[in-house]
């Protein structure tokens, strides 16, 4: 076969799974339209409308290939910003706090938000963290006795801040939130949440 009827012939062969694709995409993105009918369009635009990264991973089924994965590792490394005082481990306290704040930022009717609610990161919802939480996920890898393994040095405060910032300048198209890239734990927040997984005090590691 020549070299314009291979190609035709693999542009054909590849349309139906394509159409195949973007039919799935197309009746997930309208099943997530039916499920929050109370969200404004606002909320579609900055949470539920998949942003380039997202729909890049939705696009690989989240194995992206080689070249795409790190464009999307580097697109995530940008705008990573520190706490004013430049201290990356926080108030171990606080990050348990945060650590199993579920609530915030709920859009529906079920359980809407309430005024002044404050957002958390969940992270037990998906983490073993301190053993005395017994309802804890395991979607992500336990983190009990994080800080031991890793050390509670400057290089592995900024590992896990930046990890927290946003998982996917480590792991393209992991399934852990982008915390600090979508706004939704502050700086200092992040940094308390680092002090709870490698301060030696915190119960994480004790
Ligand atoms: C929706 C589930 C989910 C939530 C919520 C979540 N994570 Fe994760 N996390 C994961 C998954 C999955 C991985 C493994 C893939 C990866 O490395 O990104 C992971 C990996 C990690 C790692 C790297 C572990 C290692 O192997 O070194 C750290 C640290 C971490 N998460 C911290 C947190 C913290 C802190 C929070 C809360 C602020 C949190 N995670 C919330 C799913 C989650």
């Amino acid at each position: 076969m020549n070299l314009p009827g291979l190609l035709g012939g693999l542009a054909l062969a590849a349309l139906p799974a394509l159409a195949a694709d973007v039919d799935v995409l197309t009746r997930a993105e309208d099943t997530m339209r039916r499920s929050f009918p109370a969200a404004t369009e606002e909320e579609w635009r900055t949470r539920l409308a998949q942003d380039e990264v997202q729909a890049l991973c939705s696009a690989h089924h989240n194995t992206p290939p080689p070249d795409i994965a790190a464009r999307i590792v580097a697109q995530s490394r940008e705008g990573i910003r520190y706490p004013d005082d430049g201290k990356l481990l926080g108030n171990w306290k606080e990050g348990e706090k945060l650590a199993s704040i579920g609530t915030g930022g709920h859009i529906g009717k079920i359980q809407p938000d309430r005024p002044g609610t404050r957002r958390g990161g969940n992270c037990y919802a998906c983490h073993t963290m301190a053993t005395k939480e017994v309802a804890a996920g395991n979607l992500g890898p336990s983190l009990t006795g994080y800080g031991k393994r890793l050390g509670n040095t400057p290089e592995s405060a900024r590992f896990v801040y930046d990890k927290i910032w946003n998982a996917q300048a480590f792991a393209p198209c992991s399934h852990m939130p982008r915390f600090g890239t979508n706004g939704w734990l502050t700086p200092e927040e992040i940094a308390h949440t680092v002090a709870f997984l490698l301060d030696p005090e915190s119960p994480v590691n004790r």
